[in-house]
Formats: C-alpha cells, structure tokens, sequence
C-alpha cells in the first residue's frame, strides 16, 4: 500500500512547526500505524534526513505512550481499535492522505515533532493517585469481601492506561475523564476510602495547577478514550470534590 503522509514536524520545544509531506511507499497492509512509520523513518536515515520524533514503548494497547493525532482525531477515527500502536494500514485506503499531528493541549509541551511531554498526568497521580499501605503484607483478598457491582466499576475505571487522548480530544483541554477515572478505582475500594477527601482534593488541584481545563460536557474525551472510560466518572468526581471540600471547610472553621 501507498499513502500520501502530512505530518507535523517541529524542532525542539520553541520555534514553530509545520506540516512536511512524505510517501509512505510498499507498506504491507498487516504494519501497524507505527510500523508504517518505522519504514518512513528507515528511508529517510537512509537518505541522510533527520528521522520523524514519536512516542511509543509497549506496542501492545497497553501503556498508553503512543499519542499520534490522525486525520485531527486521536488515536484515529478508529473507535474500536485502542490505541495508535493497534491501529493497521488495512484500515487505510491505498492512496490516502494521511496527517499525522501531536496531542494538542496547553498541558502538553511540545518536545520534538509528534512527541509532547505528559509528564503533568504523572504530577497529577503524584498528588494522591495512590494508596498509603505496607507492602510486603498484603491480606487474603478473601478478607475483604467487595460487591461484584463496585468491584466491577472499579475495574473499569482502572482500565484507563493515562494516555492522554481525553485531553486532546476536548476542546477545553480536560483531564477530568482521566483525573476521575484515576481517583474512582481507588476510592470506590475500601482501600481507597481513608484517603478518598485528600486524594480528591489533592489530584483536582493539581490538575488545575497544571493548566488544564474544566469540562464543561462535550464528551469527546469519552468518544476517543481507548480504555472505554465512561464520563459518568466525570459526574463522581464532581460530587466527591463538592463532599470533600465541604468537609474541608467545616473542619478548617470547628
Ligand atoms: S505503545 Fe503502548 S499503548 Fe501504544
């Protein structure tokens, strides 16, 4: 397969960018997305030209570092199929036109062409996206009995791999899909309840610290997740921030 490809390039995290054209020539139609991109960047080191800057790690949908924008959609327009790195050519037409942008978000500094700095989602976690337990003595999981229901929507809140295509994805630049889904699968647990009003407090400050925006319900974050996040964790957020910070207040004034 052929492919006509418009792809961002930009060098360093000042200046400006633009879009290069390239052809993306003999691509087998089982290569993935990045591996289309692997043999573009093997013919143009082979050209003596400096190779296209992109993030990935696993390749397997798993640890959410792939953050391509494909034809302004992140991840593609693909819904069924995850991440970038499990995107294949066969879902191309031959002869297409593809543009390949970065995550866009004010959060996301620009690195070098598609790869942009997400370290502000790790900043976030680093503000209560945990639980303060002994390792080393873990208890029978059968001492604990969890009902099915929130153990299950526990479970599908901590499907989310961070990848940050919510934040692209919405026109507001919020990470509110990502922040309520990371402090829902703690907080629904009873290992998460102690320390529910300060994780909530702690990672909504800091997600505003960082720079990222409110949602206000466009639910594009929800449309492009590729761990199936529903927005209605978004809704769980708002109203376990409202109880803590109530909580908060009286407590300051007692
Ligand atoms: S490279 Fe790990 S999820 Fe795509």
């Amino acid at each position: 397969m052929n492919f006509h490809l418009k792809v961002w390039r930009q060098n360093g995290t000042s200046g400006t960018g633009k879009l290069v054209d390239y052809e993306a020539r003999n691509i087998p139609s089982e290569a993935s997305f990045l591996e289309m991109l692997d043999i573009v960047n093997e013919d143009l080191v082979s050209k003596g030209e400096e190779p296209i800057a992109f993030d990935h790690d696993c390749r397997e949908g798993i640890c959410g570092m792939c953050s391509l924008t494909i034809n302004g959609v992140p991840h593609g327009k693909d819904r069924g199929v995850g991440t970038t790195c499990q995107l294949y050519m066969r879902k191309f037409k031959d002869g297409e036109t593809i543009t390949i942008e970065p995550f866009r978000a004010g959060a996301f500094p620009l690195q070098k062409d598609l790869a942009v700095n997400r370290g502000a989602l790790d900043r976030i976690i680093q503000a209560g996206g945990f639980i303060s337990e002994r390792s080393g003595s873990a208890p029978d999981a059968n001492a604990l009995p969890i009902p099915k229901p929130i153990a299950d929507t526990a479970m599908d809140a901590a499907a989310c791999i961070g990848c940050g295509a919510c934040v692209a994805a919405c026109p507001n630049s919020s990470a509110m899909l990502f922040v309520s889904a990371k402090a829902a699968h703690l907080n629904l647990l009873p290992q998460g309840k102690p320390e529910k009003d300060r994780r909530v407090l702690g990672m909504v400050r800091q997600m505003d610290a960082e720079g990222f925006g409110n949602c206000s319900n466009y639910y594009e974050c929800e449309a492009v997740c590729p761990a199936h996040i529903p927005a209605s964790f978004i809704a769980m957020l708002n109203r376990d921030y409202t109880a803590a910070s109530i909580r908060e207040t009286t407590s300051a004034t007692a």
